[in-house]
Order: C-alpha cells, then structure tokens, then sequence
C-alpha cells in the first residue's frame, strides 16, 4: 500500500505523526505537506495532492489543514479528485464505500491522533459498493462541463 500526504500548518502536527504511524505499519507515504507550524496556504497543499494523486501510483491520498475544509476544496478542483472530509467511522466508510473517495480529509485541530487513526482505519477497512458508480460518472461528467 501506498499513500500520499500534504498539509499546511494546521496539518502539521497530525501529519508528523501519521508518518510514524504509517511507519510502523509498514505502509509507504510520500509526504508533499509543510514541515512546520509556519503559516502557509491550504490552496498551494491542496493542488500539490490532488496532481501527485492524479498521476496514479497511490491507494489514497489524504489532505490535512486545520478542519480539513479548506484543503478538501482545493483537492476537489482538480477532475479525477473525489476528496471526502471524514469526522467519525460512518463519514470514514461510507467515503470509501459510497463515493469512492481517493483523497480523505482530516482537521488537524479537530481531531486527536488516536481519532485520526481510528477513522483511517475505517476507511482502509471498507470496500467501494459498485452499485454506486454511475454516480461516480455523473461526478466526474460534471468536471467536463466546466
Ligand atoms: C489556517 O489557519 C486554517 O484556516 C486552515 O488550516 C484550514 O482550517 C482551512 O480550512
């Protein structure tokens, strides 16, 4: 497995420790986020994730700023991008299960490592529904019309 990860500062800290966490678990992450609590912008973040994404490779890719707000908007300007802001297990699986989600959204000040964890794991767990994907192609027949 192989994940991609971006942030901005209010994804900072969150982000240092899923990269241990993914570590430990012996999954690959390439992380394209800031190094620091420095103030950046969320929009620069999310547009490095959502091309690094775009050119395949990845399992998912997960988007991290203060709320997770801000960097999912940005992800989901790019076509191809569906970006989910997950909070709890039933957001987490029906983001995967549902929407098929490439990128999974995570606020860094709303929600504890552990939390963080817990709803990755949900996530990871749960299988796309196939019965949902013409819903996907109209999604992504929206993206042409712009
Ligand atoms: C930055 O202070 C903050 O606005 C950002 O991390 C994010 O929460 C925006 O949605």
């Amino acid at each position: 497995m192989k994940v991609v990860i971006a942030n901005d500062h209010g994804g900072f800290e969150l982000k240092r420790h899923l990269l241990s966490y993914f570590k430990e678990k012996g999954i690959e992450v390439v992380n394209l986020g800031t190094d620091s609590n420095a103030s950046v912008d969320y929009p620069i973040y999310g547009e490095k994730l959502a091309r690094e994404v775009l050119k395949g490779g990845y399992d998912f890719g997960i988007a991290i700023c203060g709320t997770g707000i801000g960097i999912s908007i940005a992800a989901n300007k790019f076509q191809g991008i569906r970006a989910a802001l997950i909070y709890d297990e039933n957001t987490a699986m029906l983001a995967k299960e549902h929407n098929n989600a490439n990128v999974i959204a995570l606020g860094g000040r709303t929600l504890t490592n552990k939390r963080a964890e817990e709803l990755i794991e949900a996530y990871m767990n749960s299988k796309f529904e196939a019965r949902h994907q013409h819903r996907l192609d109209l999604l992504g027949k929206l993206g042409e019309k712009t």
